[in-house]
């Protein structure tokens, strides 16, 4: 038995989640003969298993656990918020102070001046909200044919209907008969793989920046509303995009009236070595979605960010209208929200983004070393988040076949070191927990390079890899 297939027999967690439990992002049937890794605890940036074995959260969960897997103050803040208000909503004006605090501190550190925070649960429902109020917007403004919505080939903006539609992920959209009608999707601005012969950075982006614009003009201008950007693509393999890109994307954005929406909820929180993705990469959005690192993923919550612009045509449609007629009976939840306050004082108090912007030095050291093993291709990444791409050969950047088998093995090794990370096709991502230590660094590169090289050995063995 290796180290993924547990026991599944009798009463064992595996054979119990195999009847179960249905699981998202995993293929079902090999589930059933596979089954899962069943993580019983977490301290700091290991978690452990069921059969007591611990492993370094290199993808900090979902690329969201930032204060790692354990926190006596955050679970006292959420017993004393479930003692005193256990659930409350935000419908038809009511209110509560958590909901109230975290908005003004989420208006507080927003990297442009934004207007009203709105909250949800997920970072999806956050992008499926954003899309409805883009189209209310514009119906407020009098231009009910400026609908359509641009986002990436290779961007994720999430699960839902509207936001499956905007990710640009094959997987997403197969047999769920996706996307909707009015998305659009442009260039993925991945130098490495789509780049031209000899095109440099700033020619890449241009050409990027044209294409967006000519896209914009084939559809007419008059009907695109919105693009939304990860500022640093998360899920499609860890895509910082080259230097002058968003400053052409918005400049084309900006000429036509295109909102740019902002998808922060891996960039958010410090993980590109600012407080924002925006920061770092240099974007000024007119909304912004965030999640995941908002309460350290201790509890489920997002938020929505609009400006002024925004907010103002939302209103007059709304008064218009009668209701603002959108929101979870979550949004808010007074528990995720006062967790989340905590989660975003106990960052301040520890200058965790500060720590993480130090931690960027050695984690990107660590990972562009990495660029000299024989199965990496590229090792891409900025702040506290990289991925390294396998390839079969680093001069043709010719793909192992079958696509994804690299990146599995890999992943697998890795497992078997103690070291969670994740293959996206065959890019493996990093994206450790923000308070991980320098000396925790080392290891997880030194488990992740031992992995490439038994992954290296095991494809070499299986006649797929030369190198
Ligand atoms: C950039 C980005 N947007 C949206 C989402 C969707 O968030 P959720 O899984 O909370 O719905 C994710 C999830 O990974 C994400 O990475």
């Amino acid at each position: 038995m290796n180290e993924i297939t547990r026991s599944l027999r009798g009463n064992s967690n595996a054979a119990r989640d195999i009847a179960a439990h249905l699981h998202p992002y995993t293929n079902l049937k090999k589930h059933e003969s596979e089954g899962p890794l069943t993580i019983v605890r977490g301290k700091g940036v290991y978690v452990t298993d069921d059969d007591g074995k611990e492993y370094i959260e290199g993808l900090a969960g979902l690329w969201s656990a930032a204060l790692g897997f354990d926190n006596e103050r955050l679970a006292r803040v959420a017993y004393e918020q479930m003692r005193q208000l256990p659930f409350y909503h935000s419908f038809n004006h009511r209110s509560h102070e958590p909901a109230i605090n975290l908005a003004e501190k989420l208006l507080a550190m927003a990297p442009v001046p934004m207007s009203k925070v709105f909250f949800a649960n997920s970072g999806s429902e956050a992008n499926d909200t954003v899309v409805k109020m883009v189209w209310y917007m514009n119906n407020a403004l009098g231009r009910p044919a400026k609908k359509k919505i641009i986002s990436r080939i290779k961007g994720y903006h999430g699960v839902t209907v509207a936001a499956a539609s905007l990710t640009g992920l094959p997987a997403n959209h197969r047999s769920f008969d996706l996307p909707i009608a009015n998305i659009l999707h442009t260039s993925c601005p991945h130098h490495y793989r789509f780049a031209q012969d000899g095109e440099t950075e700033e020619q890449f982006a241009t050409r990027c920046a044209e294409e967006l614009e000519q896209l914009i003009l084939k559809e007419g201008p008059d009907t695109v509303a919105a693009m939304f950007c990860e500022p640093v693509l998360g899920a499609g393999g860890v895509i910082v995009p080259p230097r002058t890109y968003y400053a052409k994307i918005q400049a084309v954005l900006k000429k036509y009236d295109v909102l740019f929406v902002a998808d922060e909820v891996i960039c958010g929180f410090g993980r590109t070595g600012n407080v924002w993705g925006c920061q770092t990469l240099g974007i000024e959005p007119d909304i912004l979605s965030c999640a995941k690192a908002l309460s350290a993923s201790f509890l489920p919550i997002s938020a929505v960010m609009v400006n002024e612009r925004v907010y103002q045509a939302l209103k007059t449609e709304s008064d218009k209208i009668g209701t603002f007629g959108h929101g979870f009976t979550y949004s808010g939840h007074p528990v995720a929200a006062a967790v989340a306050l905590e989660t975003q004082k106990i960052y301040d108090e520890m200058d965790l983004f500060g720590h993480a912007r130090r931690m960027s030095e050695p984690f990107q050291r660590h990972l562009k070393a990495l660029a000299d093993h024989p199965l990496v291709g590229e090792a891409m990444g900025v702040g506290m988040v990289g991925a390294v791409e396998l390839v079969g050969d680093k001069k043709t950047k010719a793909v192992i076949e079958p696509v994804t088998s690299a990146g599995a093995t890999v992943a697998k090794h890795a497992l078997e070191r103690g070291l969670i990370v994740r293959n996206m096709g065959d890019r493996i991502a990093i994206c450790p927990p923000l308070i991980i230590q320098p000396a925790e660094i080392d290891e997880l590169f030194s488990r992740l390079r031992a992995a490439l090289d038994a992954g290296a050995e095991e494809l070499r063995a299986a006649g797929k890899f030369g190198g």
